[in-house]
């Protein structure tokens, strides 16, 4: 029996790991348990509820205005008592958020393998999303198996010198989701009356842009910048609607309020349960978001997606059409969603259904993969883990080395890919803090 540990924390990690964790517990030798850290509460908990998952472990971390330093350190602290405890064989986490490091970084510390579901994708920028970037760098050089959602991050990860052995292109868990909730809408009329019946105000007979925003980089007068876009498009297109669910973050929650407030046609809303949120996606006639989830999810469901970024690690939507980078620059989101709303071909081009993210099995080729996978830490003897088969140029064998000797020689790494990564230690701190307190 091979006993895996998942870890989340927030809502995409949850939406993402949640397909896994039901298939799992179906399958005969695994025995599988899960750890949230609770980064998210509310948030998280919604979607813990439409997948009938209740965590084993629950570190119940949520703090109002927390910093990047409160999370990192409250998981390191927390975690070591959930894996002694619990004894994994191996650790599973998603993607790329601060739950998602420390998770593993304490793993790492604990000589648990880790399975990094969502890895290799990357900006190349470090500062673009920040910490994610980071963040997924740092998870990868940990990780013993990097389940990657697409050829290009199947070939980031080559080039950074991951052991092909150690990759698995699996297809990205979100589509297994959202197939799932697709469904679930579609067989029951009902249930699409109800998710209707939720907005009122809402004439379903006019165009909707569904509207998402949260990135931390774009904090501040980024962020201003983009919901003055906003309160532009709507005035200026009063037959249009605007439906916002307004994520939790009061960085993000009070400059919404103060700049969108007030307008006939935009319905700020609390964040929206995945159900209700498939169904705004399913409805919407493009959607604008600096969200990852929902540039995968968006063009599945033939949605034309404008990225609120300067950058993105999914750039597989923008080479087939169906997204496009606009920036936060008010003119330039003014300007692409006028041409969708106005010009018909151009709308018609970026509307055609494509999915470059998986095809709704993502979950079975990763437990295919754990399946065959031999190199589990033997519990009680964790004095070497197993050997990831996934060692990085020049650190051959991770099993071997102390934490410093893998974590400096990549944040060396990081600094040559990025010549601000190493002057930036104080900025960050200053800006984490700095973060807390705009809000
Ligand atoms: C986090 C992740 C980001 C991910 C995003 C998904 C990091 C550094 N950031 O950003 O990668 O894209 O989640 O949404 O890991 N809050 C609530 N209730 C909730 C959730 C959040 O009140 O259920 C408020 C709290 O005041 C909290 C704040 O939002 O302190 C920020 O939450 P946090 O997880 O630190 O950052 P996100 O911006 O959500
Ligand atoms: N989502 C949701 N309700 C909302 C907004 C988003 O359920 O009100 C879902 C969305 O469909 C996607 C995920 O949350 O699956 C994306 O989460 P978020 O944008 O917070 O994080 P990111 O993907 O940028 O890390």
């Amino acid at each position: 029996m091979k006993k895996i540990l998942t870890v989340f924390g927030t809502r995409p990690e949850a939406i993402k790991m949640a397909p896994l964790v039901r298939a799992l517990r179906e399958r005969p030798g695994f025995e599988i348990s899960v750890c949230v850290t609770a980064q998210h509460r509310e948030m998280l908990d919604r979607v813990l509820a439409l997948f009938d998952i209740v965590p084993e472990h629950d570190l119940d971390l949520m703090r109002n205005r927390q910093t990047l330093t409160d999370i990192t350190c409250n998981i390191l602290s927390g975690i070591g008592d959930v894996y002694e405890a619990a004894m994994p064989d191996a650790v599973l986490v998603h993607g790329d958020t601060t739950t998602t490091l420390a998770a593993s970084l304490a793993a790492f510390y604990r000589h648990i393998p880790i399975g990094h579901v969502e890895a290799g994708l990357r900006t190349g920028d470090m500062w673009s999303p920040w910490p994610e970037e980071l963040n997924r760098r740092l998870t990868d050089s940990v990780s013993t198996w990097h389940f990657a959602p697409t050829a290009l991050a199947r070939d980031n990860l080559i080039a950074e010198g991951v052991c092909e052995s150690g990759v698995v292109l699996t297809g990205n868990t979100v589509i297994d989701a959202l197939i799932g909730v697709t469904k679930r809408l579609e067989a029951d009329p009902r249930l699409a009356g109800e998710m209707a019946a939720r907005f009122p105000s809402i004439d379903w007979s006019r165009r909707i842009i569904l509207v998402t925003g949260h990135r931390r980089e774009s904090f501040g007068e980024p962020f201003r910048q983009f919901c003055t876009a906003l309160r532009m498009l709507a005035s200026c297109y009063p037959d249009v609607q605007i439906i916002y669910p307004v994520h939790l973050n009061p960085a993000v929650r009070v400059p919404a309020e103060q700049i969108l407030s007030g307008l006939p046609n935009i319905l700020m809303t609390g964040p929206q349960d995945y159900l209700p949120f498939v169904f705004l996606m399913s409805r919407a006639h493009f959607v604008i978001t600096d969200s990852g989830g929902v540039q995968e999810e968006a063009p599945a469901l033939g949605k034309p997606v404008l990225v609120t970024r300067d950058t993105t690690e999914r750039p597989e939507a923008i080479a087939a059409g169906t997204a496009r980078l606009v920036g936060t620059d008010i003119g330039t989101i003014l300007g692409a969603a006028s041409e969708l709303l106005d010009n018909e071909d151009a709308y018609r081009q970026m509307a055609c259904a494509t999915n470059p993210y998986g095809d709704g099995h993502a979950c079975e080729r990763i437990i295919a993969a754990l399946e065959k996978e031999t190199a589990f830490a033997v519990r009680g003897n964790r004095s070497r883990t197993p050997a990831p088969a996934c060692a990085h140029a020049g650190m051959s064998g991770i099993a071997g080395a102390s934490s410093t000797g893998i974590i400096v020689p990549v944040l060396a790494e990081l600094a040559a890919v990025h010549p601000r990564a190493t002057p930036s230690v104080t900025r960050v701190a200053d800006a984490d803090d700095a973060d807390a307190r705009a809000a």
